[in-house]
C-alpha cells in the first residue's frame, strides 16, 4: 500500500517542516489539494504555495483538483509537474481531451469519482488514465467521516481494470485511518490518502507505518 497525506491538516504556518516530517517518516507521495470555493465549499492554495511545497518534499506530488473551468487550473499546475494530476469527472464535459493534454505534457492523468458517481462511468475512460481516485468523503474538508459504500465501489473498479487489461491504480480520499486500511487493501486500494489521520497523531512514521499494509 503506498501512502499519500494529504497536507490540508498539515500546519500550514509550518508547512515545508510538516512536509519534509511526512516524506522522512515514509510517505510515497504527498496529496495537495486544490479547492476553488465552486465546487466545493472551501477555498485553499494555488501554485505559488504548491511550487513551495514541492520544493520541501523528496517524494512527487499528487494533485487533486476540486474546481470548476478544470482546464485552466490544469494549465497553473501542469508546470509543477505533480506525478499525479487528477480531476472530478462531474465537472469535466471532454475529459479524454483534457486526459491527453496532461499525459502529453508529462504527468499521468488521473480522475476522480465523488461518493455517488458510479463506476460504470468510467468504462470508455479507464484505460486512458494511470489512476482513479475515489472519493470516501464528500470533498471539501478534512476529518470527516469514512463512507463504507467506497469498499463495493473498490472492488467493481478492480473487476473493471481486470476486464479492460488496464495498469491503472485505485487511490482512496477520505477518513482514511487505522480500523479501515486492512478492508481497504483486501478490496484492491492501491494508494491511500489520509490526512487527518497522519497529522493529528504525534508520531507520523508510527502512523504511516499503521496504513502501509
Ligand atoms: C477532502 C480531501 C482529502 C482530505 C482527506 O476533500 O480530498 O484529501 O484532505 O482528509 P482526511 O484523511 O482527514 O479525511
Ligand atoms: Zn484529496
Amino acid at each position: 500500500m503506498y501512502v499519500a497525506p494529504s497536507i490540508l491538516s498539515a500546519d500550514f504556518g509550518n508547512l515545508s517542516n510538516e512536509i519534509k516530517a511526512v516524506c522522512e517518516a515514509g510517505a510515497d507521495l504527498i496529496h495537495v489539494d486544490v479547492m476553488d470555493g465552486h465546487f466545493v465549499p472551501n477555498l485553499t492554495i494555488g501554485p505559488l504555495v504548491v511550487k513551495a511545497a514541492k520544493q520541501a518534499s523528496t517524494k512527487p506530488l499528487d494533485i487533486h483538483l476540486m474546481v470548476e473551468n478544470i482546464p485552466f487550473f490544469v494549465d497553473l499546475f501542469l508546470p509543477l509537474q505533480p506525478k499525479f494530476l487528477s480531476f472530478h469527472i462531474e465537472e469535466e464535459k471532454h475529459p479524454l481531451r483534457l486526459i491527453s493534454h496532461i499525459r502529453d505534457n508529462g504527468v499521468s492523468p488521473a480522475i476522480v469519482l465523488n461518493p455517488h458517481t458510479p463506476i460504470s462511468t468510467l468504462k470508455h475512460i479507464i484505460q486512458e488514465v494511470d489512476m482513479v481516485l475515489l472519493m470516501s468523503v464528500n470533498p471539501g474538508f478534512g476529518g470527516q467521516k469514512f463512507i463504507p459504500s467506497v469498499i463495493e465501489k473498490i472492488k467493481e473498479l478492480k473487476e473493471l481494470i481486470y476486464k479492460t487489461n488496464s495498469t491503472c491504480m485505485i487511490e482512496v480520499d477520505g477518513g482514511v485511518n487505522g480500523l479501515n486500511i486492512s478492508e481497504l487493501d483486501e478490496a484492491g486500494a492501491d494508494i491511500v490518502v489520509a490526512g487527518n489521520y497522519i497529522f493529528s497523531s504525534n508520531d507520523y512514521a508510527e502512523s504511516i507505518k499503521a496504513l502501509k499494509l
